[in-house]
C-alpha cells in the first residue's frame, strides 16, 4: 500500500491549499442571494481561485464540465452550475471547492441559505454541521478510522434525519481522491488506526427524508431518491501528534482549528 503519512513539507504545501480553498468559501458568501445563477457562482469561484494562483481540481476530473460543485436543495452533491439554474428565496445550496495549489489538494464545502432560510432547511444544515464537528473533535493518533462514521452516526441517530452511504470522505494530498475512504456511518470492515500525518476528508451528506440517492441523467448530479432536502459541510482534516488540525477552516466556522484530545 502506498505511504498515507504526509512528510513536512507535504504538510506545509496541505495547509496552503486548505487555506485557499477556505478564502473562497468565505468570499462567495456574499454573492449568494436570489436571483443569482449558479454558473454566475461557478465563474465568480473560478476567478477567485486562479487570483491565488490555485486551479479547480473539479475542472475536467473525469469529465466534471465546470470549475465547483453547486447540489441546491434536493441535490445531494456533485451538482453541476447552470446558466438555467437560478437560486430563490429559501433555497439551501452547498458549495464545494477543491482547489490544486503548488501540486496539492484542499477540498472544503458548506451550506448557503437563499435569502430568508425555512426552517427545515436550517435545522438539516446545523445538525449535519454539528455530525461534522463531532467527528472531527475525536479525531487523533491511535482511533481506528471507523470511530469517525461511527460517531457521525450516533449523533445522527438521535435526529429525524438520514445518513447517504453512497458517497464517501476520502484521503487527500498530491491526488484528489487518495486512500482511505471514510464512511460517514459504522462500518466494521476497517481497522485502520490514525497516524500523525495523516491527512483526509470528512464530508456527511445528511437527508430530511429517506437515505437513497440517485444519480440523474446528467451522469453527476445525485439526489435523494425521495426529493427530500439534503445538507453536507465538508472539511480536510489533519492528523497531529495531539488531535487534529481543521486545514480549510472558515470564518463561519464555530469550532477551533487545532483540536487538543
Ligand atoms: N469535491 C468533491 C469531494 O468532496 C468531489 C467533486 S468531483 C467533481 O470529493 F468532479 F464532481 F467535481
Ligand atoms: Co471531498
Ligand atoms: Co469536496
Amino acid at each position: 500500500m502506498m505511504n498515507i503519512i504526509k512528510t513536512k513539507q507535504e504538510i506545509k504545501k496541505m495547509r496552503i491549499a486548505g487555506k485557499c480553498a477556505a478564502v473562497i468559501i468565505d468570499e462567495i458568501e456574499k454573492y449568494i442571494e436570489p436571483g443569482i445563477t449558479t454558473e454566475r457562482i461557478n465563474n465568480i469561484c473560478n476567478k477567485l481561485i486562479i487570483e491565488q494562483k490555485a486551479k479547480s481540481a473539479c475542472l475536467g476530473y473525469k469529465g466534471f464540465p465546470k470549475s465547483i460543485c453547486t447540489s441546491v436543495n434536493e441535490v445531494v452533491c456533485h451538482g453541476i452550475p447552470s446558466e438555467k439554474q437560478v437560486l430563490k428565496r429559501g433555497d439551501i445550496i452547498n458549495i464545494d471547492i477543491t482547489v490544486i495549489k503548488n501540486g496539492y489538494h484542499g477540498d472544503t464545502s458548506k451550506m448557503f441559505f437563499v435569502g430568508e432560510y425555512n426552517k427545515l432547511g436550517k435545522k438539516l444544515c446545523e445538525k449535519t454541521k454539528k455530525s461534522l464537528y463531532e467527528a472531527i473533535k475525536i479525531i487523533k493518533p491511535g482511533i481506528r478510522l471507523n470511530q469517525i462514521g461511527k460517531s457521525i452516526q450516533n449523533y445522527i441517530a438521535n435526529t429525524k434525519f438520514s445518513i447517504v452511504k453512497e458517497y464517501c470522505g476520502h484521503g487527500i494530498g498530491k491526488f484528489f481522491h487518495e486512500y482511505p475512504q471514510v464512511l460517514h456511518y459504522e462500518a466494521y470492515d476497517n481497522e485502520l488506526i490514525l497516524k500523525p500525518g495523516m491527512t483526509f476528508t470528512i464530508e456527511p451528506m445528511i437527508n430530511s427524508g429517506k437515505p437513497q440517492t440517485k444519480c440523474i441523467e446528467d451522469g453527476w448530479t445525485v439526489i435523494t431518491k425521495d426529493k427530500s432536502l439534503s445538507a453536507q459541510y465538508e472539511h480536510t482534516i489533519l492528523v497531529t501528534e495531539e488531535g487534529c488540525e481543521i486545514l480549510t477552516l472558515n470564518k463561519t466556522d464555530t469550532i477551533n482549528k487545532i483540536i487538543r484530545s
